[in-house]
């Protein structure tokens, strides 16, 4: 009967130990796989889209997508081609909220754009920015 009992108590320190190292290894997976994949995407898509989440709404809010498409040139340039032609750097975006306020031809053939005069500078340049991270270059 002792033996017994003691075969019994060493198999549950086996198993408690053995499932101990189970959870632990489990867990060290989990919070690993956690960390590792959202983290990277989250921050990636977090800047963007504080960036570009207003000049998305403005240009859908504006005349905008009567000449331009995100994929397709219409009147004008996609905005992907926008984006891929121009680097996000402030003189770009500076330039291109200009352009949108002002109109003008000649960077993508003889068809003019309409100018926006009522457009605030600030709010072109949120405008610029979203065009500008559609990039897929
Ligand atoms: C009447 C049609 C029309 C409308 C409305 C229009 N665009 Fe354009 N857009 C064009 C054309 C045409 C071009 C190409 C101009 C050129 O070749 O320089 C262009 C060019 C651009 C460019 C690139 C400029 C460059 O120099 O490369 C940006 C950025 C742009 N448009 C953003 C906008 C935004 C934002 C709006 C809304 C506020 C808008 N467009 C409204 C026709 C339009």
């Amino acid at each position: 009967m002792k033996k017994i009992f003691a075969l019994l108590s060493i198999c549950s320190v086996i198993y408690a130990c053995n499932s101990g190292e189970k959870t632990a290894e489990t867990q060290d997976t989990s919070t690993q796989a956690v960390a590792a994949a959202p983290a990277a995407d989250t921050t990636a898509s977090a800047v963007a889209s504080v960036g570009s989440a207003k000049g998305e709404q403005l240009i859908g809010a504006s005349d905008c997508l009567t000449c331009h498409k995100v994929d397709a040139k219409l009147v004008g340039p996609s905005y992907i081609d926008v984006a891929n032609k121009y680097p996000a750097t402030d003189a770009n975006i500076d330039l291109l909220a200009g352009k949108i306020i002002q109109g003008g031809s000649g960077s993508w053939g003889e068809i003019p754009m309409a100018p926006h005069p009522a457009l605030s500078s600030d709010d072109a340049k949120e405008m610029v920015k979203y065009i500008l991270s559609l990039k897929t270059n």
